[in-house]
């Protein structure tokens, strides 16, 4: 049996202009991904990448299509479980890092706990400090972010992203204001502390050395995904 742990179908969303007009960005978009799976997305920009992860993570509902996130179908869902679905099943790492400024690197990564339950933000010092070795940065988990380079900012944004144990991280352009060597680097990590997890990955990505390292590479382009290869980007 295949176990999806994502499930979009038919998806279709477009944003409205200020003088009325509408802009279609997604249309008919499909995607199925497996439990612990990797998969790259590209595409150029304005493309409909970001608006992808957002309905992804449901940060956002599409207009058209259907999700199952874990088997269940997200529109039957009533606000509480839709919010709750949405903090246990996804971790974020978006291209900015977003720690918080003033505080500590391991209170950056037990942010996520103090929303978890009780047990998990009793026992976050074991948690935090085994995710931190996890992403190589055991040696600043006093430190700020001002004090960090920008690939242990974005390590320690993925260790948080782990931090309550998500089924799937969604990633938007994670290495987009790194250097190339930091960037493979920062990309190492998210692939395997995702793997090590057992955690799904959808990332998006301009970059050829990163979606190679991933099980699946797709292109979204007209408003769907497509097979690398499939379309010119
Ligand atoms: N909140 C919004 N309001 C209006 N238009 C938007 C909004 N967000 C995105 N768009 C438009 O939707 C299209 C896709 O945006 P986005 O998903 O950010 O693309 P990508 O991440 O691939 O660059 C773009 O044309 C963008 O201008
Ligand atoms: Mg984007």
């Amino acid at each position: 049996m295949v176990e999806l742990v994502l499930n979009l179908q038919g998806c279709g969303h477009s944003f409205t202009c200020p003088d009325g007009t509408e802009i279609g960005v997604l249309g008919g978009l499909d995607l199925a991904v497996r439990s612990g799976e990797s998969v790259a997305v590209a595409g150029r920009s304005g493309s409909g990448k970001s608006t992808l992860l957002s309905v992804l993570g449901l940060l956002r509902t599409p207009h058209a299509g259907r999700y199952w996130v874990e088997g269940k179908r997200t529109d039957t869902l009533s606000d509480h479980e839709f919010a709750r679905l949405r903090g246990e099943a996804f971790g974020f790492v978006f291209q900015e890092y977003l720690l918080m400024p003033r505080h500590t690197v391991f209170d950056n990564v037990a942010l996520p706990l103090s929303t978890g339950n009780k047990r998990a933000w009793k026992d976050r010092g074991a948690r935090v400090r085994g995710l931190l070795e996890m992403v190589g940065l055991s040696d600043r988990i006093d430190a700020v972010p001002s004090q960090l380079s920008g690939g242990e900012k974005q390590r320690v944004a993925i260790a948080r992203a782990l931090a309550r144990s998500p089924r799937v991280v969604l990633a938007d352009e994670p290495s987009g204001a790194l250097d190339p060597v930091t960037a493979d680097a920062v990309i190492g990590v998210l692939l395997e502390a995702t793997r090590s997890e057992g955690v799904a990955l959808v990332v998006v990505t301009h970059d050829a050395a990163v979606a190679r390292r991933t099980d699946r590479q797709l292109v979204l382009a007209n408003g769907r995904l497509w097979p690398k290869g499939a379309v010119s980007q």
